[in-house]
């Protein structure tokens, strides 16, 4: 059949494997947006793919690694599928493609485009060139206005979604290759912002967590002109009906604002959970990190918010091992995670990042003194959250059910705190309504309920 003018592109099928954090996870939607109107229809079967995206993380030696051995995978896919007369398009996005671009393309010649985190709008153009095989086969710019501007809208996959407001870090944390990666901090503009979430919600979404590297240092432009801040963007996006829950992520103790503090006690729709990472309860190592705060800043902050919205669960970021570190910066930590009790958290062996300040310290730690600390660590940190899930039973919970749960007749979803809930419905039709659940039963990571 001849190929005619107005025809839909042939259907191709898309997967697109996940790395790292919610930016990443953000990202992915957004790329598969882009592809769609070249025909590119997501897939969950790799086998079959046409087109394979690895979104890929660097924050950790771990993550990395993983890409190079997904890619081991992927030629041999590749040259059975070759067998077969199919072609197999291979991607590698995200922050490895944007600091190891070069390495990638020597070390994985399996690899057809590397394209880092502020080019994925230019995805349909680059893939025709990687097709024609002479094009430009690395792209990593860093103008994220370009990016934002020049994306299709966001198709909604349920009734939760993020939103990316701000992306970017200039904070130089001594230990992270965000800002080399993700490039300086950008904000996006309110309206646009707006537009966004409204289009979100038309399209079903009751809950958005907005997203950036520092979230809080959000200070987009407004509909007046002026810079806006976090707690102006999260007050305006309140007022947009049926947009039930908001929510955000990641933040930093240095942008945590006393109009933002204060929003947690005034807005019902801004959720009672705060992820703020502290990485160590050291001010030594707090300042060898380059975190330009103490550890008495970070409870003092605790604090405020507490009194704030009493109710309010944190969570946070931990890192054991950061070189340098002795046994009493250790204890600092474990008496902040004690001062402060978690609901939940996530914590980390130090990594060393190439290319970052602490990576040429002296004094690394060993490994088997990380290991140790980090079970130490998780140990405090596992009990808190049980600790913390325990203490919903008995309390009648607003949950946003989300999908039907693991076995039939259940639903799923999460309660104010980010904890999933599990209970008894026989009711399909409620997938997106809030509605009150009593705690029954509570485990490390989730709770069990029965509808009130
Ligand atoms: N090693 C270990 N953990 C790291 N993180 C960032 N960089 C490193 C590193 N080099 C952790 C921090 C950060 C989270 C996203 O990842 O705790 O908050
Ligand atoms: Fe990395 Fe620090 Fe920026 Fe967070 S604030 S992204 S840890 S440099």
């Amino acid at each position: 059949m001849a190929a005619e003018k107005g025809q839909k592109p042939a259907l191709k099928r898309l997967y697109v494997e996940t790395y790292g954090c919610q930016m990443n996870v953000y990202d992915s939607e957004r790329m598969k947006d882009v592809l769609a109107p070249l025909g590119y229809t997501p897939t969950e079967d790799q086998s079959s793919a046409d087109m394979v995206i690895l979104n890929t993380c660097h924050i950790r030696e771990k993550a990395t690694e993983k890409v190079y051995s997904e890619l081991g995978r992927l030629r041999e896919r590749k040259a059975e599928r070759a067998k077969e007369g199919m072609d197999t398009t291979i991607v590698v996005a995200g922050c490895v493609a944007q600091a190891e671009g070069e390495e990638i393309m020597a070390r994985a010649p399996v690899v057809d485009l590397v394209v880092g985190p502020q080019a994925y709008h230019k995805l349909p153009e680059l893939i025709a060139k990687a097709a024609r095989a002479k094009g430009e086969r690395l792209a990593a710019d860093f103008d994220a206005e370009a990016k934002f501007d020049s994306l299709p809208e966001p198709k909604a996959e349920g009734v939760t979604a993020f939103l990316s407001v701000q992306e970017g870090c200039d904070k130089f944390c001594t230990f992270c290759v965000v800002p080399y990666t993700r490039g300086a901090e950008f904000s996006r503009p309110v309206d646009a912002i707006v537009a966004e979430a409204r289009s979100l919600v038309r399209q079903g979404v009751r809950e958005i967590t907005l997203l950036g590297q520092n979230v809080n240092a959000f200070h987009g432009t407004g509909p007046d002109g002026k810079d806006w801040s976090l707690a102006q963007l999260l007050g305006h996006l309140a007022k947009i009906d049926r947009l039930d829950r908001l929510r955000y992520a990641t933040s930093h103790p240095n942008e945590m604002t006393d109009d933002l503090i204060a929003l947690h006690g005034e807005e019902e729709k801004l959720m009672p959970y705060l992820h703020l990472p502290v990485q160590t309860g050291s001010d030594r190592v707090l300042k060898a990190m380059n975190r330009k705060h103490t550890a008495e800043r970070f409870l003092a902050i605790i604090d405020k918010i507490r009194k704030a919205r009493p109710d309010i669960a944190v969570s946070s970021d931990f890192i054991v091992g950061f070189p340098g570190e002795r046994d009493q910066d250790f204890e600092d930590t474990l008496k902040l995670v004690r001062a402060t009790g978690f609901a939940s958290a996530f914590s980390f062996k130090y990594s060393r990042r190439p290319g970052t300040p602490a990576a040429e310290m002296m004094a690394q730690i060993p490994e088997d003194v990380k290991d140790a600390r980090l079970q130490a660590l998780q140990a405090v940190l596992r009990d808190q959250q049980n600790a913390f899930n325990q203490s919903q039973i008995g309390r009648t919970l607003p949950v946003l059910v989300e999908r039907p749960g693991r076995r039939p007749g259940q639903s799923q979803g999460r309660s104010p705190y980010m904890q999933a809930v599990h209970f008894e419905s026989h009711r399909p039709d409620l997938i997106g309504e809030i509605v009150p659940v009593t705690i029954c039963a509570a485990s490390l990571n989730s709770l069990t309920a029965e509808a009130a």
